[in-house]
């Protein structure tokens, strides 16, 4: 959380379970009853075959879900903040009681999804401003300016795009505009971050910076990764949970599952005998 002026986090980063969570598009369903916990401050990996319905699990953490036509949820994802002290906890919120305002939501748990979503009539700049603006709007163009730069020189975005802010965002190429759209996630600066492949288009270098990024975002905002790269999972998540055809087969620490893992079919995955 931060205040009017985009000043620090006062509260740590929460944690978010997913308890009974079925998920579909009409007659189709395709998350069965999963459950899991993304605990605050640390990185959980989401992996599994192409189709078991990963995207479909991150867009069900932040409400986009509900959006597609014919899309449904049943079951609960709760956020709990991760106080300081017992005394200051507070109670779980579920994401889908019906006082909780959506929009509100999305700031405070960002997206990237798979595909790069520029908005396309807006510049470089505006894309990563335009989300700080709606939400503090009273803030100073150099206070603007400088979260904008900030969070260009996260996504390792900033050398790219440094002398061409007022350029059209669809020049940009793929692996740029995935980075763009982690800069306009993180200007908001999210409690959690729903990354969707978020280094699937990106060169080794670049890649790398991403992962030191989320390396170093730990503690302060919980992570949840969809990756196909499980090196990738293995190397900078804490947790990792493993989907087949929308059910959870294990989740544990990442070490555990990589290592050793309890079930034949992620064993079966993990040394690319299916999937
Ligand atoms: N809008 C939609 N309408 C109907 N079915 C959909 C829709 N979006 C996804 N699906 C179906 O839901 C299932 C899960 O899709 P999802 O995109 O969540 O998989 P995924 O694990 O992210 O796959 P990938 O690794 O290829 O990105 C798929 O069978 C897909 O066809
Ligand atoms: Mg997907």
């Amino acid at each position: 959380m931060t205040d009017a002026t985009g000043g620090a986090r006062v509260a740590g980063a929460p944690t978010l379970t997913i308890d009974g969570l079925s998920a579909g598009f009409g007659a189709r369903t395709v998350l069965h009853d999963v459950s899991f916990p993304c605990a605050g401050g640390r990185v959980t990996a989401v992996i599994g075959p192409s189709g078991c319905g990963k995207s479909t699990l991150l867009r069900c953490l932040n409400r986009l879900h509900e959006l597609q036509p014919r899309a449904w949820v049943r079951g609960e994802v709760t956020v709990k903040e991760t106080a300081a002290d017992d005394a200051r906890a507070t109670a779980p919120t579920d994401i889908y009681d019906s006082a909780v305002d959506p929009g509100a939501l999305r700031r405070r748990i960002g997206m990237v999804g798979q595909r790069p979503t520029p908005f396309v009539t807006l510049s470089v700049f505006e894309n990563v401003a335009a989300g700080v603006r709606a939400h503090w709007p009273r803030l100073s163009r150099p206070a603007l300016q400088a979260r904008v730069e900030e969070a260009l020189r996260r996504s390792g975005l900033w050398r790219d795009v440094a002398d061409r802010l007022d350029g059209n965002a669809m020049a940009l190429s793929g692996g740029q505009q995935q980075r763009l759209c982690l800069a306009r996630a993180l200007a908001v600066q999210p409690d959690v971050l729903l990354l969707d492949e978020p280094t699937a288009s990106l060169d080794p270098l670049a890649t790398q910076r991403i992962e030191e990024l989320l390396y170093d975002l730990r503690g302060a905002m919980t992570v949840v990764l969809v990756t196909h790269n499980l090196l990738q999972a293995a190397r900078i998540s804490d947790d990792t949970v493993f989907l087949l055809e929308g059910r959870v087969v294990e989740g544990s620490a990442s070490r555990a599952l990589f290592t050793a893992p309890r079930d034949p079919r992620t064993e079966a995955y993990l040394t690319g005998r299916f999937g």
